[in-house]
């Protein structure tokens, strides 16, 4: 079969990517235009701006993306795009984009779920590292800013599909990473800093409780009448944060929080050398035991469902899979279970393109192509 170049495009959140990927499993060019800078005085990702900032970004990015794959809008096979989950102006900015170069240039336009994206990515590589067949069931926890979700995936030829075993029921750990860190004056976003701040203090230093789930989530209901019944393991993340928030107060940290926030606001670009010297130890001791509390937390209820299914093969995607924390203590718990687990470099890890072409590429093959009518899902699930 000859080879097929899928343009990829990305524009869910904050980042804009466009990217170029070789049947799936060669990546040809994989541009990010990060907003970090427009975000950071608000400390969290304002959904009107990043449209804007998409809609700014876009062309150049794409261009720069074929560009650098050596390729341009008529040698591409077809075009890829976001559909959901993610904010509903940022993606719209994505897909009208796509469309009008679909239209114009008469290409296919495949719709791609950006959690699949997510857990794609962790194949791309893998292909890409000829690393050898996959052992199937698969399971992939999905670990980011706006979700904390675990899925069965399989595969049968060309055709994947996914079952949700358990979701977080109020804040993703992205999002409880972001919040502390914005809590403590850190800065933004907050889960790379606090990575960075982690192995400067003493985990075991403060006590932390996660959530135990014991109860379906009545959410769910619907959705497990249709789906086969089985055990769930499900996330919480808000005690976490209130949790840091009641220690703040008792202990009285307040006066140096702002102390650290008004001197890191004096910083132009700010580095984590930067950030760790306007920190005490008490508060180094404090970042460190809240991370430890949410390696634990995830590790331990994925090795659980892991075992609960049977799965041969572990996957963790997503911003937070990152975290050099948990990637080592995925790969030292899982590795003591004797299951393979896998991870996408840090590049594909947060969010990007590449990993769009590449989750098109087994729908390119099924002529899995959306009509132009086709619109933006702010709250896609992935099955
Ligand atoms: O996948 P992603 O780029 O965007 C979403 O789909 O949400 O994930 C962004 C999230 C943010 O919450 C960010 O703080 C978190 O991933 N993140 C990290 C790390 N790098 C990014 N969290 C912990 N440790 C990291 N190294
Ligand atoms: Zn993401």
């Amino acid at each position: 079969m000859p080879d097929t170049h899928i343009l990829g495009i990305e524009s869910s959140c904050d980042e804009t990517g466009a990217a170029v990927v070789r049947s799936g499993q060669q990546i040809l060019s994989n541009v990010v235009a990060s907003q970090i800078a427009t975000h950071q005085p608000y400390g969290g990702v304002v959904p009107e701006l990043a449209s804007r900032e998409h809609l700014r970004a876009m062309v150049p990015v794409v261009r720069q993306a074929l560009a650098e794959a050596g390729q341009t809008y008529q040698s591409v096979n077809a075009i890829a795009v976001t559909q959901g989950p993610g904010l509903a102006g940022a993606l719209l900015v994505g897909i009208s984009f796509a469309k009008a170069l679909a239209f114009a240039l008469e290409k296919p336009l495949i719709a791609v779920n950006h959690l699949e994206g997510h857990i794609h990515a962790v194949l791309l590589e893998q292909r890409q590292s000829g690393d050898g067949d996959l052992q199937f069931p698969v399971l992939a926890l999905v670990v980011s800013g706006g979700h904390t979700h675990l899925y069965l995936a399989r595969r049968q030829e060309n055709l994947w599909t996914y079952q949700n075993i358990g979701h977080t029921r109020d804040d993703a750990a992205g999002e409880a990473f972001d919040k502390v860190a914005k809590l403590l004056g850190l800065g933004y976003p907050g889960g790379p800093i606090i990575d960075r701040l982690a192995p400067y203090g003493d985990p075991h230093a403060v006590k932390f409780q996660t959530s135990q789930i014991k109860h379906r989530d009545r959410r769910d209901h619907k959705q497990s009448l249709a789906e086969e019944d089985g055990p769930r393991f499900d996330f919480s993340y808000s005690g976490i944060k209130t949790a840091v928030l009641r220690y703040v107060e008792t202990q009285n940290l307040k006066p140096s929080i702002e102390s650290r926030r008004q001197a890191l606001a004096g910083i132009d670009k700010p580095q984590v050398e930067d950030i760790r010297r306007l920190c005490d130890r008490q508060t180094l001791n404090l970042v460190a035991s809240f991370q430890r509390s949410m390696v634990s937390d995830l590790v331990a209820k994925t090795l659980t469902a892991a075992g609960e299914y049977d799965v041969q093969t572990l996957f963790v995607s997503g911003g937070v899979a990152a975290n050099q924390e948990l990637r080592a203590t995925f790969e030292r718990d899982a590795g003591m279970q004797g299951l393979p687990v896998f991870f996408p470099s840090r590049a594909l890890s947060t969010d990007n393109a590449a990993m769009i072409a590449a989750a098109a590429f087994p729908k390119f093959l099924r002529r899995d192509f959306v009509a132009m009518d086709f619109s933006a899902e702010a709250g896609m699930s992935l099955r």
